[in-house]
């Protein structure tokens, strides 16, 4: 139900000149409650109407209560210009909880997506290095805005484009045949991949011969020779058993691993369509593709010894997901260092004749930023995501064993699991995507805070007070929302009736932080409402419509927690 729709169309039909798209974006929330819940301030029709606004909406509010008002409608008064109108709390109250104790854990769903396909890379490390924190905030953005859009409706497929070839898997071959062996390597592949790396840049400086081996190993592993191809599929093996501890960890899946090695026998074809188009160019031995937008670089297609490239890759990658799914969006979830690159891309597709180009998305995110000097400096530059998730999991279990009030919980590790990663994840989900993100320990466990556990707290509140509820066999479903009608329970019924249009935007936006910044305020807004209104102390029919107000609460934080990847705990 949308009340403002409603406002509107009452609006509207008190005069033909009028049009309901003006009045809708001109209708605002008066900044006190006295005022009313919906303003329309009446200068907006000055020019139409050709009248002064205190006129206008002494005759517009006559001729609406020409009519009888819609039960939602409690009042309306002209003051000042200004038609103001007064929500009936009782009825909007009682149809709200209604709706959400009988949808569940649908409310908030919509089929608006239609079962359309949208693609959805992220995360994307590449195989024999670290999975560096870049590559988690792809993964929580990646993650959450494929449950969004499952949410409102599409069909999604969560795509890991993952970085498996290279020249640096020549490098890694010549250095594993002289310096590694399996064994090591299986019992911790990245940081034994990196160790032979290493070795070899500082070998070749000695010795440029390996640049060469490793040259001929890359060239033999393109040519598809069994024995090279081996080795190569041993590296990416054992670099994604140690992701996919990570992936389990956060709850995370995907459809599909196909990186860039799959799109190696593709490329012809894009290099083919490209002469074909006659778009391809000679530039200092390089082909390239030229943009019309001059202060945009050429893509580079083919090197000038003949090898393809990343973008090349990419486009090849495009073109076979658009076949292979017939996507409606194509979403890319990557760093804006990589915002070039993606232009280039989509502008090289559409240079090729595919307009689909333009289904084509790039969601960037910016760089997170470590004040606390411990963290950056353990390994070097680059944080390891595992030691982060850890860390975090090992710091609430801390704080929840030292608090008077969960300190006897019986599955303290299982909360602290949840409550650990919920508070990352949180962290990276909370401003909008393109700023940096400031990574301190004391905000993420922050729980008095705008923090993950400061929201799980609230859905654990609610879940015990409806525990005991239980406890006492009180049978708050059929409890009558028609009652909740003080600032505080309604200010929370309207956040509740706000989760579709939330999510909706945040959607549109490709932007989960929508979501995150909503369920802190609905958080927040349980807990003054909780702080205010007494709920077990109420008399009988209050406390149960309180109670049913509490369930619908705890239901829509659940909903819009999963939908950042947080999972809820039932006590903490
Ligand atoms: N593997 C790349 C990196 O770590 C990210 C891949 C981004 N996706 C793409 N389709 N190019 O930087």
């Amino acid at each position: 139900m949308d009340e403002k729709l409603i406002v509107a169309g009452l609006i509207a039909g008190a005069d033909e000149k009028i049009d309901i798209e003006t009045v809708l974006s001109g209708l605002a929330t008066p900044p006190d409650r006295k005022m009313g819940d919906i303003a329309f301030p009446c200068f907006k029709l000055a020019k139409v109407m050709r009248k002064a606004p205190p006129l206008i909406a002494d005759e517009l509010l006559k001729k609406i209560e020409e009519n009888t008002l819609p039960d939602v409608i409690d009042k309306v008064v002209s003051v000042g210009g200004y038609l103001n109108f007064y929500l009936d709390r009782s009825a909007i109250s009682k149809a709200a909880v209604d709706e959400i104790s009988r949808l569940g854990e649908a409310y908030g769903r919509s089929d608006e997506g239609g079962g359309r396909t949208v693609l959805v890379e992220f995360s994307s490390p590449n195989i024999a290095k670290p999975f560096h924190i870049g590559h988690l905030v792809s993964t929580a953005l990646g993650h959450s805005i494929a449950r969004i859009y499952d949410f409102l409706g599409y069909n999604t497929v969560r795509i890991n484009h993952l970085g498996d070839w290279g020249t640096q898997f020549g490098k890694l071959i010549t250095a594993f045949r002289l310096w590694g062996d399996e064994e090591t390597i299986m019992k911790d592949p990245i940081n034994e991949l990196l160790k032979i790396y290493v070795r070899f840049h500082e070998e070749a400086e000695k010795d440029p011969s390996l640049e060469d081996d490793a040259r001929a190993n890359f060239r033999a592993l393109e040519n598809g020779d069994p024995e090279i191809t081996k080795l190569w599929k041993l590296f990416v093996d054992a670099s994604l058993k140690e992701f996919n501890r990570m992936y389990t960890l956060l709850g995370v899946n995907f459809d599909s691993f196909a990186g860039e090695s799959f799109y190696t026998d593709k490329m012809p074809e894009v290099v083919d369509i490209m002469r074909e188009k006659g778009i391809l160019e000679e530039s200092d031995g390089a082909m390239v593709v030229r943009y019309d937008d001059e202060s945009m670089p050429p893509c580079i297609i083919l090197k000038s010894d003949g090898t393809t490239i990343y973008a090349t890759r990419d486009i090849a990658a495009a073109l076979y997901r658009k076949r292979h799914y017939d996507f409606y969006k194509n979403v890319y979830v990557v760093g804006t260092p990589q915002t070039l690159h993606f232009k280039q891309v989509f502008g090289a597709l559409k240079k090729m004749g595919f307009e689909w180009a333009d289904d084509c998305v790039h969601v960037g995110f910016g760089y997170v930023r470590f004040p606390d000097k411990a963290m950056s400096t353990r390994h070097g530059d680059v944080v390891l995501l595992e030691d982060v998730l850890n860390e975090a999991i090992a710091k609430t279990k801390d704080i929840i064993t030292q608090s008077p009030t969960s300190k006897d919980l019986d599955n303290a590790d299982l909360v602290a699991e949840k409550v650990g990663i919920g508070a990352v994840l949180y962290t990276f989900l909370k401003s909008s995507r393109e700023r940096d993100i400031i990574f301190t320990w004391k905000d993420i466990l922050d729980f008095e805070g705008e923090s993950g556990p400061y929201v799980q707290y609230a859905y654990a509140r609610g879940r015990s007070v409806l525990s005991k509820a239980d406890e006492l066999g009180i049978d708050y479903e059929n409890g009558d929302g028609s009652l909740l009608t003080s600032d505080e329970e309604y200010a929370l019924i309207r956040m509740l009736t706000k989760l579709q249009d939330t999510v909706r935007e945040a959607g549109e936006r490709f932007e989960p932080s929508i979501v995150t910044r909503y369920v802190t305020d609905l958080a927040q807004q349980f807990n003054k409402f909780y702080n205010t209104c007494s709920v077990m102390k109420a008399e009988d029919e209050l406390r149960k419509a309180r109670l049913k107000l509490t369930a619908c609460t705890a239901l829509c934080i659940k909903t819009a927690l999963r939908l950042i990847g947080v999972d809820v705990v039932e006590k903490m």
